[in-house]
């Protein structure tokens, strides 16, 4: 079984340098869902070299689409498609596969696929895709652990659709179902990710018609089948990945730039970075961070994960590990995931102070000295909150379950050597 080995710095900031972030995950895989909505071929570039495309491109290429990637190149062609069933074994362990099903039945009026997995950070439901489904006119069956979704005769209707819950893959999955329906569908209560807004515009570029996206209403126009005539859709950058580089910045670098950024993604973050006392400077497309190593340089803060332009429940992990090197007591309010702050009991084990009050909320007492130790990657934001903890520990970790830091980051050990940390991956 592969693992990282990881040689703490005792919490010294030595690492610096820069690391260029790569395309988007949460982007990357719902342009790939798209490309069922064309014609013709979708070109993408800065496609993330990571697990989780690959599976989802493997999906479209096992349902009959053909796909051949390059350098971080991508073209799908989903217009042979000729199966209308989600490839279990991939779709079952993969959350985003649930995108997929939206463009399915607008394009081919049918789609089969099991309960989507993924990361184990909560239930994850689909009852809002379910509801979404009836609403435009489809029937829904569950047949053992499958659902059926056929729509009705002469494809999706438009309609209103009010979300309980803001949810990005649902904002998603019926934004591009609408493309293809007849007449218009609005999205109230609308996730407002910067995800959403690049999806929305690379439709809109190929002959979509689609209004709102970035605000709480998004309205759809149903077109015919789309074509992006050979242009060019660039993955924006992966806040995610940023942010995390950030937070590893602010806690062990001398200096660290991320470049290829877009700094208004990450604004919630670097406020809060900034307030609890660490240094920040920003270009057009870059954020460069030091760590304040003063005693009791970082002061405490109380923050609630929100949908964006809140501070997002993808960053809440490793903020954690930033927080135990606060002074004085910290709440993390993680209201969008109840199983996500499971990985606490792990930082526990290495030397933090983290009081859990229930499964939203834990109560983050610091500084605290982090020992290196054995760990198991839950899931891949709690994996990279492990990677950041065992760089800022005394001694050396080991951090198992690779898989799943490898689903959303790229090369990950080869960037972290590249800026001084020592890390290794051994079988
Ligand atoms: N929800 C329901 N019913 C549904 C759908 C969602 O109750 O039918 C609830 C969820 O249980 C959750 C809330 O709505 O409490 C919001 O979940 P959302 O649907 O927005 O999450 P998601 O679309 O499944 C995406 C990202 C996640 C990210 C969340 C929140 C993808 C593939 N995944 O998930 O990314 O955490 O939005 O921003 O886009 C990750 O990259 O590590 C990751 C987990």
């Amino acid at each position: 079984m592969s693992y990282l080995s990881i040689k703490g710095l005792s919490g010294k900031a030595t690492i610096g340098g820069t690391v260029k972030i790569v395309g988007a995950k949460n982007a990357a895989l719902k342009a790939i869902a798209a490309s069922i909505l064309f014609r013709s071929p979708l070109l993408l570039d800065n496609v993330p070299d990571i697990e989780d495309v690959s599976r989802m491109l493997e999906i479209i290429r096992t349902m009959g689409g053909s796909v051949s990637v390059a350098s971080h190149k991508a073209t799908i062609d989903a217009s042979t498609l000729s199966s209308t069933t989600l490839t279990p074994e991939i779709s079952k362990r993969l959350r985003s596969s649930i995108v997929l099903t939206g463009p399915m039945l607008a394009r081919h009026g049918l789609v089969r696929f099991p309960h989507p997995g993924g990361c184990v950070i909560g239930e994850r439901p689909i009852d809002l895709f379910v509801e979404g489904f009836i609403k435009m006119g489809a029937k829904v069956k569950k047949v053992g652990k499958f659902y059926h979704v056929a729509a009705p005769k002469g494809g999706l209707r438009g309609g209103e659709l009010f979300f309980r819950t803001q949810s990005v893959t649902g904002t998603e999955t019926f934004m591009m179902a609408a493309v293809l329906s007849r007449g218009v569908t609005t999205i109230k209560n609308a996730a407002m990710e910067p995800e959403i807004v690049w999806l929305a515009d690379l439709l809109n570029a190929s002959g979509a018609k689609i209004a709102g996206a970035g605000t709480p209403t998004v309205t759809i126009t149903g077109v015919q089948l789309l074509d992006a005539k050979k242009k060019v859709f660039t993955v924006i950058p992966d806040r995610i990945e940023a942010g995390s580089f950030l937070i590893l910045g602010a806690l062990a670098a001398k200096k660290l730039t991320v470049t290829n950024v877009i700094p208004e993604h990450l604004e919630s973050l670097t406020e809060l970075l900034t307030y609890t006392g660490t240094k920040i400077s920003t270009t057009k497309n870059s954020i460069t961070v030091s760590a304040n190593k003063k005693k009791g340089g970082l002061c405490a803060v109380n923050i609630r994960t929100h949908e964006y332009p809140g501070f997002p429940t993808d960053l809440q992990a490793p903020m954690v590990v930033y927080l135990t090197q606060a002074e004085g007591e910290s709440l993390m309010f993680e209201t969008i995931f109840e199983g996500r702050l499971n990985f606490t009991e792990s930082l526990n084990r290495m030397g933090a102070n983290i009081s859990m009050m229930d499964p939203h909320r834990v109560i983050i007492r610091g500084s605290t000295t982090i020992k290196g130790s054995h760990l198991e990657s839950p899931d891949l934001r709690a994996g990279l909150a492990f990677v950041i903890a065992a760089i800022i520990a005394k001694g050396e970790s080991k951090i198992y379950n690779v898989y799943n830091i490898d689903r959303g980051y790229e090369r990950i050990e080869e960037r972290l050597r590249s800026i001084g940390v020592c890390i290794e991956r051994k079988e």
